[in-house]
């Protein structure tokens, strides 16, 4: 599936067939985190993991915004890494998160294969949880 929010799901494995969905693609990054308040839990629950694209958000001032936080910059200095490997890592960070970033540099896709060996601390986490906060309520799915 793509772009499903909770309700969608609800409705497709209800149909014959349904729970045999292998993921659900849908808009997941720092800078988006919606899904955090149901659709990952609900999926979880259910064995279904998310497949997140713009990972390092879409190639745009948002992407600009991400790899030029600071709070992102200092964990990346503390991991020899990049803020774009760091921000892949966080959606990493369990393993029923999947992540598909677009990258046509060959440096780009070295680095994120190399994300699989970044394990951000408890510590990173939390600072990247006061500068971009999970969500406090429903938000409607977000999709490019
Ligand atoms: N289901 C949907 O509705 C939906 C919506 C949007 C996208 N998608 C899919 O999701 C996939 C990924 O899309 P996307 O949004 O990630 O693509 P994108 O925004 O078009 O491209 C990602 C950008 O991030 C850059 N990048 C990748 N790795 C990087 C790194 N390690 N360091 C710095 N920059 C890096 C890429 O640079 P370079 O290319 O220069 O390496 C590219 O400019 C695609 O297959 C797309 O079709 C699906």
């Amino acid at each position: 599936m793509s772009n499903f929010d909770v309700a969608d799901m609800d409705e497709w494995v209800a149909l014959p067939g349904g729970d045999e969905v292998a993921t659900n693609q849908v808009l997941y990054n720092l800078m988006h985190r919606g899904i955090e308040w149901d659709l990952i839990p609900w999926s979880r629950e259910r064995q279904i993991p998310i497949m997140a694209y713009s990972p390092v958000a879409h190639e745009t001032d948002e992407q600009k915004r991400m790899f030029t936080d600071p709070t992102i910059k200092s964990i990346a200095t503390e991991h020899d890494a990049t803020p774009a490997q760091i921000a892949l890592a966080w959606v990493l960070r369990e393993p029923d998160l999947i992540a598909i970033p677009k990258a046509s540099r060959p440096e780009h896709i070295r680095q994120n294969r190399a994300v699989l060996d970044i394990k951000l601390t408890d510590d990173d986490l939390e600072k990247l949880d006061k500068t971009f906060p999970p969500p406090k309520q429903k938000i409607p799915l977000e999709m490019l």
